[in-house]
């Protein structure tokens, strides 16, 4: 029987079951790329109609704005991708975001979607989304994670990226909570 892609898989994460399927439509036969993965939630909603993603995360958390476990999350990842059968369309690149311009010496424009859910800081969601915007094709999208106003930071970063490179913004889904998506095209 064929996976209805709209399920949650089951492994830990931050993002809720209408984001996954959102998530999964957006990635639906597309080359992804995929700023801040945890355990790997939204990675496996991308990764299950995708054709392929490439996640970057250093896989220690956040800081007090977001997850800050202090577990090394990359182990769990890995094993929750295999669990879930998506390995093989999965590229994984652990990194410091902190150190974007070293990805930008070894990955190239083209992606047709990009999901930003890595530092929450104005500085590093601002960061983390020229980045994203930068790697991704004209006529792609970038998705934005945590665009409410439990992270002014990330509203801020969103909107002046947004103006800066003439994007339309599109809410994906509803602004209260900590779940709201927010699409640039
Ligand atoms: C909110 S979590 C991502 C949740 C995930 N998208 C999900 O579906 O559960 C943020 C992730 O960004 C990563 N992160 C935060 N700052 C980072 C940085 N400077 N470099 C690399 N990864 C970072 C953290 O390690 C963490 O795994």
């Amino acid at each position: 029987m064929a996976t209805d892609y709209r399920l949650r898989p089951p492994v830990e994460g931050l993002i809720s079951d209408d984001e996954i399927a959102i998530l999964a439509e957006a990635a639906e036969g597309k080359l992804c790329l995929e700023l801040g993965s945890y355990k790997g939630l939204s990675t496996i909603a991308m990764a299950r109609t995708a054709l392929m993603v490439v996640n970057i995360d250093h896989f220690v958390g956040s800081g007090p704005t977001a997850v800050d476990s202090g577990e090394d999350t990359v182990a769990v990842f890995r094993a929750n991708l295999a669990k879930c059968g998506v390995s093989r369309k999965v590229v994984t690149i652990v990194m410091n975001l902190h150190d974007a311009d070293w990805a930008r010496r070894f990955l190239r424009r083209g992606y047709d979607l990009a999901f930003v859910d890595g530092g929450h800081t104005f500085e590093q969601a601002a960061s983390d989304g020229k980045l994203a915007w930068d790697l991704t094709r004209p006529g792609g999208t970038v998705i934005f994670h945590d665009y409410n106003p439990g992270f002014p930071g990330v509203i801020a970063a969103v909107d002046q990226l947004a103006a800066k490179v003439g994007a339309a913004k599109c809410r994906l889904t509803g602004s209260r909570g900590d779940t709201s998506m927010m699409r640039l095209a």
